[in-house]
């Protein structure tokens, strides 16, 4: 005789399997690169499941992204701690709250400190404006435009203690056109930011994409500086659409 067991609450639980791979997104403005991950994720692309999204700035937008996907979106104001490493030491316990397989950076405008990177060593990735070592730090899109480069892009990097200066994992690159202003040439990087973050997001999940302390591997295979060059098509079938050029 079979028992029925009445109970709403397990009725309406649909389990995760245990093996969902559980991302932690860190931000401090628009988020473009994080409804990038969203949307992945909602298309079953991701590799994995966003589990918290943390801003040092309250008025991040990407904060209303996180909220409306239902994705846990966390406020850590870095004014209200009196040092770097207070902050990121409460960083740290925020994150580690929330157990990530992976720390994804997506436009977080803060330097960490040693001890943070330390902490997520291997599994905290960063995207960069800019063909990496090419242009590190900040304005890259108008110090570009100011060399006269033919050619510009974004690098998907694995974080160290070096300020943008980690493996490469990933690079898309755009070519410079007629013309080019700051805004067009930024809303071009943009573009080929969203569709590499997320490939590259599902690699490292999967684990294709590793860390070895010496540099980068793409499934055991020890990947070039500039990581592996991701060309529109490249992208396009990766994710198994008809993109836009
Ligand atoms: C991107 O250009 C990214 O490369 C850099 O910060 C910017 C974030 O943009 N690290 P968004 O907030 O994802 O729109």
């Amino acid at each position: 005789m079979s028992e029925r067991y009445e109970s709403d609450t397990l009725q309406d639980f649909t389990p995760e399997p245990a093996d969902t791979r559980r991302v932690v997104v860190l931000i401090s403005g628009n988020g473009s690169n994080l409804q990038a991950l969203i949307d992945a994720q909602t298309h079953d692309e991701l590799g994995g499941e966003i589990v918290a999204v943390i801003s040092n700035e309250p008025d991040a937008y990407g904060l209303t992204r996180a909220r409306e996907a239902g994705i846990d979106a966390v406020v850590l104001p870095h004014r209200e701690y009196e040092s770097r490493d207070a902050y990121d030491g409460a960083l740290i316990k925020v994150i580690e709250r929330h157990e990530p397989d992976l720390v994804v950076l997506a436009g977080f405008m803060r330097i960490l400190t040693p001890r943070f990177v330390q902490r997520f060593m291997g599994r905290l990735i960063n995207i960069h404006p800019s063909l990496l070592p090419d242009y590190q730090g900040l304005n890259t899109h108008a110090r570009a435009l100011a060399d006269g480069v033919t050619r510009h892009g974004c690098s998907v990097h694995f974080v160290t203690e070096e300020l943008d200066g980690g493996p490469v994992l990933m690079q898309a690159v755009v070519e410079l056109a007629e013309g080019e202003n700051e805004e067009t040439l930024k809303e071009k990087v943009h573009a080929r930011e969203h569709l590499i973050y997320p490939i590259a997001v599902k690699w490292c999940l999967e684990g294709r994409l590793q860390f070895t302390g010496q540099g980068a591997t793409l499934d055991g295979t020890p990947l070039p500086p500039q990581g592996l060059r991701m060309s529109h098509a490249d992208a396009a079938e990766e994710l198994d659409e008809d993109l836009e050029p």
